[in-house]
């Protein structure tokens, strides 16, 4: 099968011209001005930006939390990201407390097998790292997952302390895996919550205020500390603050292998959003949403490479049954919000239509960096030949109002409910497949292939 994207303007993370891109089968094959060839298929994209398809390496689908489960699975879930130019997800397989670190991969293989839209991965979140726990984390390397997620919060759930954390990094610097860090100290916030119910604060807003900008910085603090100790580099996730950001930046002024990415909603919505009422459960997520004077700081951090890269941190629950399981209680609410959809276009939106990010930024910190980050690269995250042809066609004229109304993910709200952003995703081809194209879903579950991930380029 042999397709030719004709006249369409390529941007990369660093290159900007017009071209035409010749896909055989799942590879683009040939990148060229005016190419002649014959092909069983032509899009024409003049007028139209060419980008490498959308990385996103953090969502939770199907993740069991707060006894429910995020009400995407890995169909429903990869097909919204692609509808929103995504076309790769690395996703948190868990090993819960007791299990082998590989039980935790073979569970959240099984649910994603047969069912994805799109490519994707995973990193492990590691509850447990005993003596002897490096075999298997060397295994899951050598089978493509060399990332590992670690808790600073959710005492009794997910939490790690810090000689796990040691332990865990040391094992992962001397074989070039990465650690990435849930940071902040919940064992602190788990003292305030109990002080605010004890005052009767049970509303939604009192999620956000009872988790301190600087329990994130502290957390943060530490996990690189703790790496600087084990030699080993660290990945902060979700990163939402400027007192964090701080010390990922004082980190790496010194030099360490520090990297951190943010979320589009630590970059357009704030603390205001949660309101006193019900409705501020859409937005009871860890770490809450900020103060606003955070956002240019994070943008700030996004042009100068102190963050990496945007990711979504997906996790929805509905409204409906599932977030009111908090209802008398905020610390009872299952925690995430509903993002893979439209990371890419609200970045474009936020970032180049608003004069923040240049184009080519926008595509590293959508894609490129991610792939870098995470061991795909330049099998994907990139324009080129011998690259898969994950391919978005954007149009950078049209406009569209995100609405739970119109959206893909399995959730009933949406955290950006009624708010116009110029650029619509009009065509994407996923290893060469078009799986979207004038709005409609035109693959079929189980498109996706696991990929197996080498280890991060960036060190
Ligand atoms: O609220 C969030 N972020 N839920 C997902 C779990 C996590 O910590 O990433
Ligand atoms: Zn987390
Ligand atoms: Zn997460």
């Amino acid at each position: 099968m042999k397709t030719l994207i004709r006249n369409g303007r390529i941007i990369t993370a660093i290159d900007d011209y017009n071209a035409d891109v010749l896909i055989e089968d799942e590879v683009i094959s040939v990148i060229g001005a005016k190419l002649e060839v014959e092909v069983d298929r032509v899009i024409d994209a003049a007028g139209k930006l060419v980008i490498p398809g959308g990385i996103d390496p953090h969502t939770h689908m199907e993740l069991p939390f707060g006894g429910t489960s995020s009400s995407d699975d890995f169909f429903t879930g990869t097909r919204a990201a692609a509808f929103g130019g995504t076309t790769t997800i690395i996703d948190f397989a868990v090993q819960n407390k007791g299990e082998s670190m590989i039980q935790g991969v073979d569970k959240w293989h099984a649910k994603a097998e047969g069912k994805t839209a799109i490519d994707y991965s995973f990193h492990l979140i590691t509850t447990d790292f005993e003596d002897g726990a490096e075999r298997d984390m060397y295994q899951l390397m050598d089978e493509g997952i060399t990332s590992f997620k670690l808790f600073m919060a959710y005492p009794g759930v997910f939490l790690a302390d810090d000689a796990t954390i040691f332990r865990a990094m040391s094992a992962a610097g001397e074989r070039g895996g990465l650690i990435c860090m849930h940071a902040e100290n919940g064992v602190v916030i788990n003292e305030i919550i109990k002080r605010a119910l004890a005052s009767g604060h049970t509303a939604p807003k009192y999620h956000a205020l009872t988790r301190p900008t600087i329990a994130e910085a502290e957390g943060v603090h530490r996990a690189i500390a703790i790496a600087e100790m084990a030699e080993s580099p660290v990945y902060i996730v979700h990163l939402s603050c400027a007192d964090a950001l701080n010390q990922v930046r004082e980190a790496r002024d010194r030099g360490l292998p520090a990297f951190a990415e943010t979320c589009p909603q630590y970059l357009f919505l704030s603390l205001d959003d949660y309101g006193d009422g019900w409705d501020g459960a859409k937005y009871v997520m860890t770490p809450p949403l900020r103060e606003k004077s955070n956002q240019a700081e994070l943008w700030k951090g996004l042009r100068t490479d102190d963050l990496q890269v945007i990711s979504t941190d997906h996790c929805p629950f509905c409204m409906k049954e599932q977030k009111e399981l908090g209802r008398e209680n905020f610390s009872k609410i299952p925690n995430g919000a509903p993002g893979v959809e439209h990371r890419v276009p609200l970045i474009y939106n936020g970032g180049v239509v608003e004069n923040r990010l240049s184009l080519n930024r926008f595509v590293e910190l959508t894609s490129t960096a991610a792939a870098k980050m995470f061991g795909l690269f330049p099998r994907k995250g990139t324009i080129a030949v011998g690259s898969d042809a994950d391919i978005v066609i954007f149009d950078t004229e049209k406009s569209q109002t995100i609405s739970a109304a119109t959206h893909h993910m399995n959730v009933d709200y949406s955290a950006y409910e009624g708010k116009t952003i110029k650029g619509v995703v009009e065509t994407v081809l996923s290893r060469g497949r078009v799986m979207i194209e004038n709005g409609e879903y035109e693959g079929k579950a189980g498109d996706g292939h696991f990929l197996k991930r080498g280890t991060c380029v960036n060190i």
